[in-house]
């Protein structure tokens, strides 16, 4: 479990500096995804594997009156997080220390309510244990709540070189689209636990994924 912390700092502590510079040009369908969302006022959304907090900060700018949350492994992605949200000004985002897999909204984020929405954005592809994750999420989730989620997919519309020249480039940074992730998706729907919908984006570059818990 600390190998996760300890790997996520070893690979982000320089990176964070250049990190939202560089990923807006390959982490797609991110805007996309905090559209579709339809945040209402009040609500409490939770974004799992958080980052440098791109994400919370287009929200919480865009929904003043609802609740963010960020979770993270990486303590030196956190720190850059809180100095980006520090200068935005912004009071309505609570960022955690944590594990995907073992977050609870009692302890980690000390909620007497589970959360309205939740959302992976380009995190699922980097967590081993992704079915542990998506559980942990749904387990935190309100009933009629909704999980997102935003990742790569197989690319398999695009050219086969560009396919391979990505899949190898992205192994560097420990990211893997996992074949049974969105088959997995599909057994949670037929176990009547959510509703699914799946949109490939971009000739399948990656996909976006809609799970209302039921
Ligand atoms: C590629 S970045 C995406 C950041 C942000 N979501 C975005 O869209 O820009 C993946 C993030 O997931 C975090 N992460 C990786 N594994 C994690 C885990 N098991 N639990 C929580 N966060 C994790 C990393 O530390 C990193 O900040």
């Amino acid at each position: 479990m600390s190998d996760t912390f300890e790997k996520m700092d070893r690979m982000y502590h320089l990176q964070r500096h250049f990190y939202d510079f560089t990923r807006k040009y390959y982490l797609l369908g991110r805007d996309q995804l905090l559209r579709d969302m339809d945040v209402q006022p009040g609500e409490t959304v939770l974004e799992v594997g958080c980052g440098t907090a791109r994400n919370l900060i287009i929200l919480a700018k865009r929904h003043p009156d609802s609740f963010f949350f960020g979770l993270d492994a990486s303590e030196d992605m956190l720190d850059m997080a809180e100095a980006k949200i520090d200068s935005a000004r912004l009071r309505n985002i609570t960022l955690a220390h944590g594990l995907a897999g073992d977050f609870y909204y009692v302890n980690t984020f000390e909620m007497m309510d589970r959360f309205d929405k939740i959302f992976f954005s380009y995190s699922i592809t980097m967590i081993p244990d992704w079915r542990e994750a998506i559980d942990n999420a749904i387990n935190n989730l309100k009933v009629g709540g909704e999980l997102w989620i935003v990742d790569f997919y197989d690319q398999k519309d695009l050219p086969r070189t560009f396919r391979l020249m990505l899949q190898n480039w992205l192994k560097a940074f420990h990211v893997r689209f996992w074949s049974d992730l969105l088959p997995y998706l599909g057994t949670l729907e037929t176990k009547g636990l959510v509703r699914l919908q799946i949109t490939p984006i971009y000739k399948r570059y990656a996909f976006i994924a809609r799970l209302e818990k039921v």
